[in-house]
């Protein structure tokens, strides 16, 4: 693709490489836009304002349902941005669905986790914030804590068919889903001991209950926020509720982590992007015979954290490319030792990812 006088091409046509954006560290920090992002992401549409080049978010983020974090990040890139263009790390909890659909599970996380599981399809979904506020003195801290909490969940914001019934007391969690980073970590590390260590029951404690299935919407150590040194992720907390849990428990604990670097994510986008092209939606594209879905030639990853987005690119292989920026988590001279990406230069950001993709 040529980068004509400093213009994308104007021509909509089968573009052979699309793209995946991290968001934390590479287009937002906290909620400010960095690295020329709005920019670079209008000229990713044709003068017509269609979707010339395949493009969608790949972040490890989440805590609000795809079509509301859509509508955000239109708003503060001024670009229009569809809901099947943001996979966030909980995403792949929606395959989950059948198995768990009429069974009590709990939710936990920033922003609405119970709001994004119930409009993943999820019945009797209940926040740990709720679940906890079901069970007298179960955090001893709780008086000491001077912020307040949503007691009970925010009804009104779920459909009404959805608004769980459920008895804490005698109804045992089925699972539990960690959606975004956790807010109150003590407090959850607490609940969620009780919860994993009694079979789904807290405080009834009667001989060896299987362990309900845990799953982390992502595993990151760190990621970068607003604050200019890098901030614990989801997988800190991990480290902290597992580290606890195998010191109280006989068995250790048993988890699944979704989000990068897993290559199952990276297919996923990859799809994603192929419904995604232009040829996709529009017959003027298509040969007789041709389902519109064309291979790429490239995938671009444009990410700020080597041990999960240049990681996730290079376990998922071709058409995958990394590209290493420094706007984020990675702050290294050269390019990371143990995960090097495909391209990482010392003034990487984002508006210069997306030219050096236009000229080769
Ligand atoms: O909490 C968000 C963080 O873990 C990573 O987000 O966009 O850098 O994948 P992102
Ligand atoms: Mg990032």
């Amino acid at each position: 693709v040529l980068l004509l006088n400093g213009h994308w091409p104007e021509t909509r046509h089968k573009s052979s490489f699309g793209i995946a954006f991290d968001i934390d560290g590479v287009i937002l920090r906290g909620k400010d836009p960095i690295g020329g992002s709005p920019q670079a992401l209008r000229r990713l549409y044709g003068d017509s304002g269609n979707l010339n080049v395949p493009f969608l978010f790949l972040t490890n983020g989440g805590g609000i349902p795809e079509s509301r974090r859509a509508s955000e990040l239109s708003e503060l890139l001024g670009v229009k941005i569809l809901p099947s263009q943001v996979l966030q790390g909980h995403s792949p909890f929606k395959s989950f669905m059948e198995r768990y659909e009429n069974q009590l599970i709990v939710a936990t996380g920033k922003g609405e986790p119970a709001v994004v599981m119930s409009e993943y399809g999820f019945k009797k979904v209940v926040s740990l914030d709720e679940y906890a506020s079901c069970f007298e003195n179960i955090d001893p801290l709780a008086q000491y804590k001077k912020w307040t909490t949503k007691q009970g969940l925010d009804r009104s914001s779920l459909p009404l068919n959805t608004v769980p019934r459920y008895d804490v007391s005698s109804e045992t969690v089925k699972a539990v889903f960690v959606v975004s980073d956790p807010v109150d970590w003590g407090r959850d590390i607490q609940v969620l001991c009780d919860v994993l260590r009694c079979g789904g029951l807290p405080g009834q404690e009667n001989g060896h209950q299987p362990q309900p299935p845990l799953y982390f919407a992502a595993d990151d150590l760190e990621y970068q926020a607003a604050f200019p040194s890098s901030r614990l992720g989801m997988g800190a907390f991990r480290i902290a509720l597992e580290s606890v849990f195998n010191r109280i428990h006989y068995n250790p604990l048993e988890y699944v982590c979704f989000g990068k670097p897993d290559p199952f994510v990276f297919k996923n986008a990859e799809a994603m992007l192929k419904q995604l092209q232009p040829s996709y939606h529009s017959d003027n594209f298509k040969e007789p015979g041709d389902s519109g879905l064309q291979s790429f030639k490239t995938l671009y990853m444009i990410g700020d954290n080597p041990s999960v987005d240049v990681k996730g690119a290079q376990q998922a292989g071709h058409p995958w490319f990394s590209i290493l920026t420094r706007t984020g988590v990675f702050r290294g001279k050269h390019n990371h030792a143990e995960f090097p990406a495909d391209l990482a230069s010392q003034t990487m950001k984002l508006s210069a990812c997306c030219k050096l993709i236009f000229i080769n």
